[in-house]
């Protein structure tokens, strides 16, 4: 049985600014996540340890900002009987969860879907969205987004601290030539991103992150406090 429905979104980020569209590096790395020649992630691995023991056998969840939807395999290696489906704004990075998850996996095409989170118009049982919104401008209008689009549940890991802190930096580590190109790697206030998620009618829960012990991590160079947090529809 597959694609019971559609992702409704559209929008795709555009390569003069889109650090995922000019990184070849970040981009194996992914593909040998397809392929799970990569060790899996321990933050998948929590998110579907995390979800296996809430969601219901058929619920729907949308991975926002799957890349190439890998995380799809820490779902099925559990045996989480959800319905997946990716959502991401980059083609090449859709493109390869298309070429090499769906042959592996027999998912459908249909099941990735180019789009931005920013335009989200269908709704889910459950939505992961893990390591985004750190490099988004600002977390408010994607998170409303999920949070309005998710039926039961959001689960998000981004880098969550005590103040705002908005970083905006050349990344040194794209492709020669892009270098030149900025990203955002922002710290959001925890208990305003607590708050926010709560004011739509969630319950918010801290759940301590696997990968880091809740310490810091950094990335890119770049300090970034990498904190999950379930909202559970009240
Ligand atoms: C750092 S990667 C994380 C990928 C994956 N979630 C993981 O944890 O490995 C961020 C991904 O989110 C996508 N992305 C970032 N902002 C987005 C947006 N506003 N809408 C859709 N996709 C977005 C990027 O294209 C990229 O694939």
């Amino acid at each position: 049985m597959d694609q019971r429905m559609d992702v409704v979104s559209y929008g795709r980020a555009n390569p003069l600014w889109n650090p995922w569209a000019n990184d070849r590096r970040t981009f194996e790395l992914y593909r040998r996540r397809c392929r799970r020649e990569a060790e899996e992630m321990t933050c998948a691995a929590q998110a579907a340890e995390i979800l296996a023991a809430r969601a219901r056998s058929g619920e729907t969840l949308l991975d926002a900002g799957c890349a190439g939807g890998y995380y799809y395999w820490s779902f099925r290696q559990r045996h989480v009987p959800i319905e997946y489906h990716g959502l991401d704004y980059t083609p090449e990075l859709i493109d390869l969860a298309r070429t090499e998850m769906c042959p592996a996996t027999g998912l459908a095409p249909e099941r990735f879907v180019l789009g931005a989170i920013e335009n989200l118009d269908s709704e889910f049982d459950n939505i992961l969205c893990f390591n985004v919104l750190t490099n988004s401008p600002h977390y408010a209008l994607p998170l409303e987004r999920l949070l309005c689009c998710a039926r039961r549940r959001v689960l998000i890991r981004e880098s969550l601290g005590e103040d705002l802190i908005v970083r905006y930096t050349a990344d040194p580590y794209l492709d020669e030539g892009k270098r030149h190109i900025r990203v955002y790697h922002n710290t959001y206030p925890i208990d305003e991103v607590v708050s926010f998620m709560a004011s739509y009618g969630f319950v918010v829960t801290r759940i301590r992150d696997e990968r880091t012990a809740d310490g810091t991590e950094f990335v890119v160079d770049i300090p970034h406090q990498w904190r999950i947090l379930l909202a559970e529809r009240k």
